[in-house]
Order: structure tokens, then C-alpha cells, then sequence
């Protein structure tokens, strides 16, 4: 399948990336990108030709992922119509919060259109994306925007797009909790006397391989927390108290703020 990506940032990048490690030909990867450093990039660590003109990257696409900020969205796609309209391809837009009706409207009538709702680990092949199309998305179209994605990570196809905003607030933002909970932990140590680069070391340490294990195990995470908290243990003493201090109130109230704002941003460009 013939690829192009309008943006070659962070994004656009990670998911070039994970396509040539997976098999994608660099002749059947276009990008559109408006910054000459990032082209430049491009061609240099991955091989990939780059032009700051969108409607020749798009010239023979079959599948489009946009890649760009949400705000040039709009702009980008209303003036590929045309040629959206003459080649039909599939739209993947991992722009966070931009609706499919607003998509739709942009790329014009009848091209079937793909969110995506990635996480920054993809930049390092470890993402999750959340994936969401609306009933007129065929089973092929699905196929191929769920093997894009795949490319830096796991998929997860949401049923309704109400619930991208969710997944944005859980897989999105998510990473920056753990990253918070970590910093929060070497910080803590750090006061009870060890080193602080020892402290950060044994925290992140900590944060990766109990990411694996729990990526390795069936899933199961309240069993998983049992297993490494003895009754009478020092694990308990910790839980005890986070449980006295309401952490499952906190995490659910900042979730539930998180997809609050995730929606709150989607009528900001939305329709
Ligand atoms: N990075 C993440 O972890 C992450 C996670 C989830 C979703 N996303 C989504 O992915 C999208 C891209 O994010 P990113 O982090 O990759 O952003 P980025 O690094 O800024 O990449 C976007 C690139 O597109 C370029 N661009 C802007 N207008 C263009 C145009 N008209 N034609 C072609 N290229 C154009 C940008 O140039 P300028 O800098 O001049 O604008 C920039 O180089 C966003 O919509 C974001 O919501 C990102």
C-alpha cells in the first residue's frame, strides 16, 4: 500500500519508523512537512524523501495518516480536496481531539476516515493507540489503519467516538501519571536518606520492569499487587496509607478531568 503522512514531527516519525522496521518500503512512504530541519531528518536517519508540497505527497496515497498540530488540520486537508475526492483514499488522523464529522467535512464526501489516539511511548515502539471509526469504515479500511498503528505498539478499537476522550485521559495522558508517581517516589526516597541518583535510578528501574511484568501476566492487576504485598509487610504499610488518603478518589477524579478537557478541546476545533 502506497503511504503518505502529512507532518513528519514526533508522531509522523515514530509511526515512518515502526513501518521500516516492520517491512514498508521507503518508496512507498511520502510525507508532506512544512519544516526543511524535519525533512532534512527524515531523509537522513530513515531514508525518507520529504517535500514541503502536501498535494505531491499525497499525489498516489492510498492511505493518508495526518500528523499534524490539530489547529492546521483544517487548512491542510480542506486543500487537498480534490484529490481526496479523485484517489479516495483512506484518512488516519491521529490529531488529538479533532471529530470524525470534522474530518469528514474536510476531506469531503464519501472518504472513509480512522482515528487514532496514540501515546508518546510509540516514539520508542512501546505506544498503545485507541481507534475509533464510524459504522461506513469497512473492514479493510479498518485493517489498514490498525497495521499503521500497530507499527509503533499495541491497538485498542473503542466502539463509539465518546469514548477517544477516555482513552485519551486513561493511554494518553497516562504516561505522564506513572512519570509523576515516579518522580514523586525518588523524591520521597531522596528525604529518607538515599542518594538522589540512586533514588531516580531505582524508580524508573522500578516503573519499567513492573510495566513488563505487568504486560506479561494475564492482565490481572489487582492480582499482580497482591503478589508483592505480604499481610504485615512494608508494601501494606505503603498501601494502607495511600488508600487512607483517597488515592482511588484522586485518580478517578483526575481521570474523569482529564476527559472532561479532552472534550472540552474537541469543540475548540471541532464542528
Ligand atoms: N507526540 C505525541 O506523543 C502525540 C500523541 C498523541 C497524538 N499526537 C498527535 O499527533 C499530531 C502530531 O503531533 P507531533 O507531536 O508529531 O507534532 P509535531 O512534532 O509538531 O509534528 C507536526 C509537524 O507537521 C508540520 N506541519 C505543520 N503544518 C503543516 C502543513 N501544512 N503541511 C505539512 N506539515 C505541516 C509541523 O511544522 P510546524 O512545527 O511548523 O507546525 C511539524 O513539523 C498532533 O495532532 C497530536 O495531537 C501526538
Amino acid at each position: 500500500m502506497q503511504l503518505a503522512f502529512l507532518g513528519g514531527g514526533n508522531m509522523g516519525r515514530a509511526l515512518i519508523g515502526g513501518l521500516l522496521r516492520r517491512g514498508t518500503r521507503p518508496e512507498q512512504i511520502s510525507v508532506g512537512e512544512s519544516v526543511e530541519a524535519a525533512r532534512t531528518s527524515l531523509a537522513r536517519d530513515l531514508g525518507i524523501t520529504a517535500t514541503d508540497n502536501n498535494l505531491a505527497a499525497v499525489e498516489n496515497a492510498e492511505l493518508i495518516v495526518l500528523a499534524v498540530k490539530p489547529q492546521h488540520a483544517a487548512s491542510v486537508l480542506a486543500s487537498l480536496q480534490p484529490v481526496l475526492k479523485r484517489n479516495q483514499p483512506i484518512v488516519l488522523s491521529v490529531a488529538a481531539g479533532i471529530r470524525t464529522a470534522a474530518l469528514e467535512t474536510w476531506c469531503g464526501a464519501g472518504i472513509p476516515v480512522v482515528r487514532a489516539m496514540p501515546n508518546r511511548p510509540a516514539l520508542v515502539g512501546a505506544g498503545v493507540t485507541g481507534l475509533y471509526a464510524s459504522t461506513h469504515v469497512g473492514p479493510a479500511h479498518r485493517a489498514a489503519a490498525e497495521r499503521v498503528m500497530q507499527s509503533v505498539g499495541e491497538v485498542v478499537w473503542v466502539p463509539t467516538e465518546e469514548a477517544l476522550d477516555v482513552v485519551t485521559a486513561l493511554s494518553g495522558s497516562g504516561p505522564a501519571y506513572f512519570f509523576l508517581l515516579a518522580e514523586l517516589m525518588a523524591q520521597a526516597a531522596t528525604e529518607l536518606g538515599l542518594e538522589a541518583q540512586a533514588a531516580r535510578r531505582l524508580a524508573v528501574a522500578t516503573l519499567h520492569g513492573a510495566g513488563l511484568l505487568a504486560h506479561a501476566s494475564d492482565g490481572d492487576l489487582a492480582r499482580l499487587r497482591a503478589e508483592v504485598t505480604s499481610k504485615g509487610g512494608t508494601t501494606e504499610a505503603a498501601v494502607r496509607t495511600m488508600d487512607a488518603a483517597d488515592l482511588r478518589g484522586i485518580v478517578s477524579r483526575a481521570l474523569e478531568a482529564a476527559t472532561h478537557r479532552s472534550r472540552e478541546l474537541a469543540t475548540q476545533f471541532g464542528m
